[in-house]
């Protein structure tokens, strides 16, 4: 390092830009003193040891990485010149090419963290220009690993797909929870009951799954050998159109996530 403030966050007012600082303080990755954080209209409250700022190009000559967390639609008014830094972009949608015509750097990363950042559990996919060495790649790494887990993918093509899949959260397990209600309280089983009932099976799942990792599709097969009621209702699902659902709800994501750059 050269002295300079390490890492810098533009859009620290807001929910995300401020996850990722508090996971990178709590890791032990930066100290405060090696923060910056622009704002815009919230001023942080916490971080009174970083350089607070809402002058982002200030922020920018302070620090070699560059994390750009405001939203799609905020981004075009964001004036900076970020050449010569690394920029690691989580705006959903905001191409490389975009990135690097608004801000003059060559150095480009995207990642796409979700919610479970919150309490260390996102999954973080990031992608690389061409011009990223493997040492721009292994501090975007460290940085979404303080939030999670991380992986490197191949093309922004996957990373913008991936927005529409894991940057859900917990979207779908919600939207799928919510269809199991729907039918145990249609059948006159109490919502209360109902609701503690579908919470209990998804988090119970969860740790499960964690504790004993399988492949997903190794699970699904062994319900569906034992031949019973569960099996029952897993090809009727199958056989109704689940996947070709799931397949085309990704699609229709895709398209939005390319809508916004
Ligand atoms: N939330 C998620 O789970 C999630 C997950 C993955 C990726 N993302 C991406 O992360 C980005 C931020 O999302 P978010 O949910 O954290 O949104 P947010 O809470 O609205 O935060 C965005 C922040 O950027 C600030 N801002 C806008 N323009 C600015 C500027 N020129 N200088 C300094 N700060 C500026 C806003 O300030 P004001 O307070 O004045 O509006 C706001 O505090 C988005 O691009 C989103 O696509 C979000």
């Amino acid at each position: 390092m050269t002295g300079k403030l390490k890492i810098g966050v533009i859009g620290g007012g807001g929910w995300l830009a401020q996850t990722i600082v508090k996971a990178l303080l709590a890791k032990g990755v930066v100290s405060e003193r090696e923060l910056a954080i622009s704002y815009r209209s919230k001023t942080p409250a916490d971080f009174s040891a970083a350089l607070l700022t809402r002058d982002s190009q200030q922020l920018v000559d302070a620090c070699e990485t560059v994390i750009l967390s405001v939203r799609p639609a905020d981004f075009e008014n964001l004036r900076i010149n970020a050449a010569g830094k690394r920029v690691i972009s989580v705006m959903a949608g905001i191409s490389m090419a975009r990135i690097a015509s608004a801000t003059q750097a060559l150095c480009i990363l995207r990642a796409m963290p979700n919610v479970a950042a919150n309490i260390g559990y996102s999954y973080t996919p990031v992608v690389a220009s061409s011009t990223a060495t493997h040492a721009d790649i292994a501090i975007t790494r460290k940085i979404f690993e303080a939030c999670g887990q991380c992986d490197e993918v191949k093309s922004e093509e996957h990373l913008d797909y991936l927005t529409g899949l894991t940057g859900s959260g917990p979207a779908y397990p919600a939207l799928l929870a919510a269809a199991l209600k729907a039918d145990a309280v249609a059948r006159g089983i109490a919502p209360d009951v109902a609701e503690r009932a579908v919470f209990q099976l998804l988090v119970g799942s969860g740790h499960l799954m964690e504790k004993d990792p399988k492949p997903m599709a190794e699970i699904v097969r062994e319900f569906v050998d034992y031949k019973g009621a569960i099996a029952a209702a897993i090809t009727t699902m199958q056989e109704n159109g689940f996947d070709q659902a799931v397949s085309r709800g990704l699609q229709a994501a895709l398209a939005k996530v390319r809508s916004l750059g």
